[in-house]
């Protein structure tokens, strides 16, 4: 096989990664992951993000707070009388930032979701419609599914759409080092709405915006790190000339 092609085979096999055994991960392969991270290109060479690495107390102190705060927001959601009188009384659970992740999708990309919802959520054995077992899968998110440590990636409020783009160079880097090195990560947008938590752990300049998180660690060997989730075809990526 050449290399070329052992690349393509190594690319397709990052998965994310939902379950974690808690081993702890070595300082010098994290700092390793972390540079290999940085040799992603950059606008002006700018790079216009920085990382909040939580991990022990750190960590296991965000958790609590998310989990807290997510039992009270999976319920206000749930949009009973009681619940809405709670919002009215405190805020708490509400969401502190990027609140549009809650909009529904367009009509284009909605099937896309919907359809890694159905078959993530199979895997995971939550039947359709059970809310409950649904929300306590979701809450996963907020113990990171077990890992380590979470990775807060925060971008530059200038530069717009660049800044998460250059964030994301970056991140798509080190989540391939960490798969080359043997570790799993998962994104995570889910914790990306109580950036106020994150802030009271570390400092971090007004200028700067959580992103989302990466959760890494080894991955445990549960059949939830084998889901595949589809991929879209060349079909839907291209989009047609004007003139033949
Ligand atoms: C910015 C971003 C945010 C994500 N947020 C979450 C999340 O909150 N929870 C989760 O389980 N997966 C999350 N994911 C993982 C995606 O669902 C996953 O990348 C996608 O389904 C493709 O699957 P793969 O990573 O296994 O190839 C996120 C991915 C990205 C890029």
């Amino acid at each position: 096989m050449t290399t070329s092609e052992e690349f393509s085979k190594f690319l397709s096999s990052r998965r994310s990664t939902r379950d974690f055994l808690s081993t702890p991960i070595p300082s010098d392969l994290l700092d390793q992951i972390l540079t290999d991270a940085l040799t992603a290109p950059s606008w002006s060479n700018t790079r216009p993000f920085k990382v909040a690495v939580a991990s022990g107390d750190v960590r296991d102190r965000i958790s609590s707070e998310f989990l807290a705060r997510w039992s009270v927001l999976s319920k206000i959601m749930r949009k009973g009388f009681l619940n809405k009188l709670r919002i009215i009384y405190s805020r708490y659970g509400l969401p502190t930032s990027n609140r549009s992740i809650a909009k529904p999708y367009p009509s284009e990309l909605k099937p896309r979701a919907e359809r890694l919802g159905k078959e993530l959520y199979e895997v995971f054995g939550v039947q359709r419609g059970d809310k409950d077992a649904r929300d306590k899968q979701w809450a996963k998110n907020y113990s990171f599914f077990g890992a380590p440590v979470e990775i807060f990636v925060f971008v530059h409020k200038s530069l717009h759409i660049y800044a998460a783009s250059d964030a994301g160079l970056m991140m798509q880097n080190l989540m391939l080092s960490a798969h080359a090195h043997g570790l799993g990560t998962c994104a995570q947008g889910a914790v990306g709405v109580w950036e106020d938590v994150v802030r009271e752990e570390f400092e971090i300049s007004k200028d700067y915006r959580l992103l989302c998180g990466i959760a890494i660690g080894y991955p445990s060997d549960s059949p939830v790190n084998d889901f595949g989730a589809n991929r879209i075809g060349l079909d839907e990526l291209m989009v047609r000339p004007r003139r033949k």
